[in-house]
């Protein structure tokens, strides 16, 4: 099966979208490990001042917990699908959050105005075409010193870790998304991981596109050794910051 990339991506996850929050809810510990990576940006004084970005929102679930992390920050959370994004702003959010309809490769083509502190990118990179172009672009969006939290399906590199996610795909995630009419973004979401870099190669690959103090954690529950919490720094430092 060739992966669903750029329009036929978005528009799977148009047709998905509304079937999306209740197939998630139903992932034992989906919520709570995306809380964990949110908490790990460990964002100060609860974001007071601070300008974040959740890049790939979907209908607003890592939107929901970037929040908690960080209740007084002003968010702004972007998607490539319409679809996605009605279901997110069809729940009630508070005035410092708001929503772009727009593609990350759109956002940083545009960037202009004050630099992220923070950005949260959960499930969003492994979809993307050109994962380097679109790191390198993230980092440029990014203040100095500015921290990036990508939470994401990224395997360990254990075979044992492979074969789970294989079985879990077979016997639970494409059956219920064929059930709901998703079968072929299910089946994406299952050969994507397959394809994509495993944690050490992410933690690479962030290092290559120019970020600092890469760091990789653990999820808990099933998802230990198949979804990990990516930390880095932007890495650009301001002459002051670096005490020059
Ligand atoms: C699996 S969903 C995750 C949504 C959300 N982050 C969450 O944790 O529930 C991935 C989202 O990334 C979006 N996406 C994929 N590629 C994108 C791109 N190039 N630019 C913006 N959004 C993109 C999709 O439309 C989809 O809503």
């Amino acid at each position: 099966m060739t992966l669903l990339r750029d329009h036929d991506l978005t528009a799977a996850f148009d047709r998905a979208a509304p079937a999306y929050d209740r197939l998630t809810a139903a992932n034992p510990g989906h919520h709570a490990g995306l809380r964990r990576s949110a908490r790990r940006l460990r964002l100060p004084e609860q974001g007071a001042g601070l300008r974040l970005l959740d890049l790939g929102c979907g209908t607003g679930a890592s939107t929901r917990v970037l929040l908690e992390a960080a209740p007084r920050a002003h968010v702004t959370a972007v998607d490539a699908s319409a679809g996605m994004l009605r279901r997110a702003l069809a729940k009630p959010w508070p005035e410092n959050v708001r929503f772009r309809h727009l593609t990350v490769e759109e956002l940083a083509a545009g960037r202009a105005g004050e630099p992220y502190d923070a950005v949260f990118a959960a499930y969003l990179l492994r979809n993307v075409t050109d994962p380097d172009t679109v790191l390198t672009a993230v980092r440029a969006l990014l203040r100095p010193g500015g921290r990036l939290a990508v939470h994401e399906y990224s395997l360990s590199g254990s075979p044992l870790h492979r074969a789970l996610w294989t079985a879990v795909c077979r016997t639970v995630i494409v059956p219920a998304g064929t059930l709901t009419g998703d079968r072929d973004l299910y089946r994406h979401l299952w050969r994507s991981v397959l394809a994509f870099d495993s944690a050490p190669a992410f933690a690479a690959r962030l290092a290559r596109a120019g970020f600092s103090d890469v760091r990789t954690l653990p999820v808990a529950g099933w998802q230990t050794g198949v979804v990990h919490t990516f930390l880095a720094e932007s890495g650009h430092r301001s002459g002051r910051e670096d005490g020059r």
